[in-house]
């Protein structure tokens, strides 16, 4: 049984029934692309009758023992590979190296496909089956389409994903080892997307590109790792999160999740959240250092090391709010930083995670010196992917093995 009550407008707070086929606000939508998001609302009163920390405590760690909060009504139909539950790591090395006191990394690269888009595409998947799909398509540029392909896989349907030029091979090769159909697009993330959106309703194929801006239910799933957090660290919120993004939609998840926690009195605060873009894809944090509307910042051509984020517009006000909201902060990494991040986590603490996923470290450094999170503040720094998926860029900066014999001598000259 789903416990959502309805979908309501993030713009102008209109009310659908989820029975409405509706993926955007019908009034707000004209307004333009990105107008109009959908989010759903559960009936949290009859979640509470259900639910308290003990029952929650009670069940094993995995993103389904938070079902309630997830939008699937036949339990029959949900589409697993054990994804969630992942490890909250007190981090003391890098804590140290920083200057921070209390440093946790979210390890989201542990799950099943390597990344924390598994969240997602569980319940995407699930509720694609609840409807019957058979043939499902998504744009990306990598981690979702892997996971698009795995669960896809595990469901028995046939899945294509549509890739932008610039997705890196490794990704590539992931989704099509899953059984995934792979079209790489000549063209932008915007432009394989509008195709995959034009395919779709040519073939009647389900869209289940992570993007809110087509379906509300698409990001549910990340809320789940606010949960995690929250539980993690003794039902307490941290003082701050810090996340990387593109579309914002998983920032804007991840807020809900707090927010849901808080309003059940699971937890007493609330963490403030930090956006973290590379420079050169930076839209989101244009808006916020400049005071911008989300449709205030002209679309550009992306670039960054960060090749999860390269995005170069905001799809939306949902991330945004969650910065206003939570009393955030946004700030963007350079590619050099990135890189000695990604360097300083894996020595310091022996998680190896893709460069977009290294700028949380690299923007915790840069809110630190600037002065906005404070050395006594407990962070949580959120890593989205395995540092596997991108080894070009990891290749480039390692030595090379030393070549030797197989003898002590030789052994002896080098070391
Ligand atoms: C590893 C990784 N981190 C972060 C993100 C950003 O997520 P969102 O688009 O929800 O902002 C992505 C999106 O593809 C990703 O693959
Ligand atoms: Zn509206």
């Amino acid at each position: 049984m789903s416990f959502v009550r309805s979908l309501k407008c993030i713009d102008c707070g209109r009310q659908y029934s989820p029975g409405d086929s509706v993926s955007i606000c019908t009034q707000c939508s004209e307004k333009g692309l990105g107008f109009g998001l959908l989010d759903p609302v559960y009936d949290y009163d009859k979640i509470g009758e259900k639910l308290n920390r003990d029952t929650l405590q009670d069940r094993k760690p995995s993103l389904w023992k938070y079902k309630e909060f997830l939008p699937i009504s036949d339990e029959s139909k949900i589409v697993s590979l054990q994804e969630g539950g992942t490890p909250l790591i007190k981090c003391e090395n890098l804590s140290h190296e920083i200057g921070i006191k209390n440093l946790y990394i979210k390890n989201e690269t542990v799950n099943p496909t390597f990344s924390f888009k598994d969240r997602a595409f569980t319940v995407i998947i699930s509720r694609a089956l609840e409807q019957g799909a058979n043939i499902v398509a998504a744009v990306s540029d990598g981690n979702a389409g892997s996971s698009a392909a795995a669960y896809s896989a595990k469901a028995g349907i046939k899945c294509y994903v549509f890739t932008p030029s610039f997705a890196v091979s490794s990704k590539i090769i992931q989704m099509t080892m899953y059984g995934a159909k792979v079209f790489s697009v000549k063209g932008s993330l915007i432009d394989a997307g509008m195709l995959v959106i034009e395919a779709c309703e040519k073939y009647g194929w389900f869209n289940i590109t992570t993007a809110k801006v087509l379906n509300p239910y698409q990001t549910e799933g990340h809320k789940t790792l606010a949960y995690e957090i929250c539980e993690q660290l003794g039902w307490k919120s941290p003082d701050w999160v810090i996340s990387p993004v593109a579309s914002g939609d998983s920032l804007g998840a991840i807020w809900k999740g707090f927010k849901e926690f808080h309003a059940l009195g699971f937890i007493k605060g609330l963490p403030r959240i930090a956006a973290v873009q590379g420079q050169g894809a930076e839209p989101l944090v244009r808006a916020f250092k400049e005071g911008k509307q989300f449709f205030e910042v002209e679309q550009f051509e992306p670039e960054t090391i960060a090749d999860a984020l390269c995005i170069g517009m905001v799809l939306g006000s949902w991330p945004l709010n969650t910065l206003k909201e939570s009393n955030g902060n946004a700030v963007a990494v350079s590619d050099e930083e990135i890189l000695k991040a990604q360097r300083l986590l894996a020595t310091k603490e022996g998680i190896f995670v893709e460069p977009s996923s290294a700028t949380t470290i690299a923007g915790l450094r840069r809110l630190i010196n600037q002065g906005i999170i404070d050395k006594d503040e407990t962070v949580v720094c959120v890593v989205t992917g395995s540092g596997l998926k991108v080894l070009d860029v990891a290749m480039d900066m390692c030595a090379k093995p030393v070549q030797i014999e197989p003898s002590m001598s030789e052994l002896e000259k080098v070391l």
